[in-house]
């Protein structure tokens, strides 16, 4: 029998290894657990779209002296602590949609097994030896430090007191690898991201490096992995902890399957765990015969309204409540949008509602309710045909905009720069709501000659918004799901595949569109207090004094003029009102708030024509009640009896600007 040799194929398989740090079971998470877990996430699904084969591990730090404090405050043995605990974390995730391949749990023996083999090694490798120590401790944090790093009887670290202890102990030599991890980190520009803070590790590291004391006397903790050579120990938490990387994967249990994701592309880092996983880490590696991470990312630090996050300040952030509120994808594109990744940045209520509303429920919101309307009223429901013959130079702009967004994604997720990524995935929103405005497709179906062009014009809003649910689904995945399904698109957003699946026109014409409920439904916001504006008085006039000037009364002074508050108005919902077909309910967002106004501009205007437009509303003007609603303002248009066309800008200008 002929046998038919195969080619070998060469060719690497692609994979990507992404960990969050593992949780301290003391106390249930906080945005500042999400935010690290969320950002792995949307790493792992975009990687995972690029065709990479991805390990995403996420887990909880069970042992050591916190946990076993806070479970004897509950009055429970702390594995049953951890156990009531670590149901807080999952439930989290997976409301949070994250999409871990993995969760480790410190106390789970795959682990376990794996911290005893890796100090054998240790010990056989001759890195290890006792010693007795004299110095400062730090309970809490579970640290030593030396005299001159102690502040005032206080850790460096945390500020609380440190005490005084003496013991004998096992310890690491990590003091021999300080020039070859010195080396390293200058040889390998990414090793430590961003930038500020490889410096600051260099910086640490041009004082001499003591060793690292790996063990705690089972007499002083006993809630800790076990010495595998003296029954009289337990392991430091932070070397059981960090060994979570390697033992999840396979490291001394698999050595196939440890050897396919090892070495980690990136572990996410909060920056006061740098030290901890750049130098503790990275010199256990070094000392195991490991290759060492490729990169350490570390992110900064969440305030609140301006003040920094504590228990006793009350202002901790629940992520459930979070996304409760606003939901998931509103919360996760927060998270990623507000703040560069790697610096520290306030969350506040207020800037999530303003995100929200104007990003989400308005830009992006709009764009897609408005598209798919004009789909079921003007194609039947189906996506339409693009014509080449109708095909004008704006169109190619989306395209190539579509095609550019691409390779700046790209770009942009290698550097971690999710604001970045956002921010330029918003410019195509833009652009297509602008596109919208420009082609009109209210005006092109209005004349049976002009139905090529809108079939063209409304499949490349369709394919657009396609495109942007791809780029939008390592972040709001649900969200992007539902963009995706309701066009028509039939693929599983975790089956999507780029570049294969968001080339240009890749949408099929012919398919059924689902409009479904709004993507972002607009949240009123809370009522705020009126803004003084600079030259405007604070109560609104009663009426207008025209005749007090001395002029003529078909002028008026300045002074009168300023006495009108006018305003940008982005209209953000539009309906009929029944029974009467020269009237429109508009919600109209003027920054500070949104308002309602009944106009009489329906005989020009269809709701979804004037959807997302900006517009000047009188603000100030005494509220009215039209056919039973309440008008707060009036919106400004030319024409004598019928409204002939709206007052708008030429630039985009952002709601509640002052109009003068
Ligand atoms: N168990 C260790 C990590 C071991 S990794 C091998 C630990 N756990 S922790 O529960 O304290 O979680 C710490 C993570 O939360 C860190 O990445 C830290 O930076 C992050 N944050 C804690 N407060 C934060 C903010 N206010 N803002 C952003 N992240 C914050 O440390």
């Amino acid at each position: 029998m002929k046998t038919v040799k195969r080619k070998k194929t060469t060719q690497k398989r692609r994979t990507f290894y992404v960990t969050t740090p593992i949780y301290y079971v003391n106390d249930v998470p906080h945005i500042g657990h999400a935010y690290t877990t969320v950002a792995a996430d949307v790493l792992a699904r975009y990687k995972r779209l690029r065709g990479y084969e991805t390990f995403f591990l996420t887990g909880t730090d069970e042992h050591g002296q916190k946990v076993q404090q806070a479970a004897a405050r509950n009055g429970i043995d702390p594995q049953a602590h951890a156990d009531r605990m670590v149901v807080a974390f999952r439930e989290l995730w997976s409301r949070l949609s994250i999409s871990n391949d993995d969760f480790v749990r410190t106390t789970d023996p795959r682990h376990t097994g794996v911290v005893q083999e890796v100090l054998r090694r240790l010990q056989a490798a001759g890195v290890l030896y006792t010693a007795s120590y004299e110095g400062w401790y730090c309970l809490p944090d579970e640290r030593f430090w030396t005299e001159e790093e102690v502040r005032e009887g206080r850790c460096p670290e945390c500020g609380r007191p440190v005490e005084h202890i003496s013991e004998s102990n096992y310890f690491f030599k990590m003091s021999a690898y300080r020039d070859r991890l010195r080396q390293h980190i200058r040889r390998h520009p990414d090793f430590i991201r961003p930038e500020t803070r490889r410096n600051e590790v260099l910086g640490f590291l041009d004082r001499p490096l003591e060793d690292l004391c790996i063990s705690r006397p089972r007499a002083r903790l006993s809630w800790g992995i076990p010495f595998p050579f003296d029954k009289d120990y337990v392991t430091y938490v932070w070397v059981d902890a960090l060994v979570n990387y390697i033992s999840i994967p396979g490291y001394g249990r698999d050595e196939r399957r440890f050897k396919k994701w090892w070495p980690a592309d990136v572990h996410l880092v909060g920056k006061d765990i740098l030290t901890t996983h750049a130098v503790y880490w990275s010199t256990l590696l070094m000392a195991l015969g490991l290759a060492l991470p490729k990169t350490l990312f570390a992110h900064g630090w969440w305030t609140v309204d301006g003040e920094k996050m504590s228990k006793s300040r009350g202002n901790v952030v629940d992520p459930n409540t979070m996304a409760g509120e606003f939901g998931t994808d509103a919360f996760r594109y927060f998270l990623l949008r507000e703040v560069p990744f790697g610096q520290d940045g306030d969350f506040s209520r207020k800037a999530l509602m303003i995100r929200y509303n104007s990003e989400l429920a308005n830009d992006l919101g709009n764009l897609f309710s408005r598209t798919l309307s004009m789909i079921e009223r003007y194609t039947g429901g189906r996506i339409p045909k693009p014509n080449a013959r109708t095909q004008k130079a704006d169109d190619r702009v989306l395209a190539a905009s579509a095609r550019a967004l691409d390779r700046t994604v790209a770009r942009e997720m290698d550097r971690f720069s999710f604001h970045r990524v956002l921010r330029e995935i918003w410019t195509l929103v833009d652009k297509a709501n602008r596109y919208v405005d420009q082609n009109a497709p209210w005006e092109l179906a209005k004349d049976g000659r002009n139905i090529a062009r809108l079939e063209t014009v409304l499949y490349n809003l369709a394919e657009t918004l396609r495109i942007l649910s791809v780029q939008l689904y390592p972040f709001i995945p649900e969200t992007a799901e539902r963009m995706a399904s309701g066009l028509g698109w039939t693929t599983p957003m975790d089956r999507v595949r780029m570049p294969r699946d968001n080339g240009w026109g890749k949408l099929k014409s012919g398919r059924t569109i689902q409009k479904g409920r709004a993507l972002f439904p607009r949240m009123e916001n809370e009522p705020s207090p009126p803004q003084p504006v600079p030259g405007s008085q604070k109560t609104p006039p009663k009426e207008m004094p025209m005749e007090s000037t001395g002029i003529e009364p078909s002028t008026i002074s300045i002074d009168a003029f300023r006495k009108l508050d006018l305003r940008v108005g982005r209209i953000v919902s539009a309906e009929k009102v029944t029974g009467a077909d020269k009237l429109l309910k508009l919600a109209v967002d003027i920054g500070s708030e949104t308002r309602q106004v009944v106009a009489g501009i329906a005989t020009k205007y269809t709701p979804d024509e004037i959807l997302g437009r900006s517009v000047i509303l009188v603000a100030n003007l005494k509220p009215a009640v039209i056919r039973g609603i309440e008008s707060r303002g009036m919106i400004l248009a030319a024409g004598e009896k019928e409204v002939e066309a709206l007052a708008t800008f030429i630039e985009s200008v952002p709601p509640g600007s002052r109009v003068k």
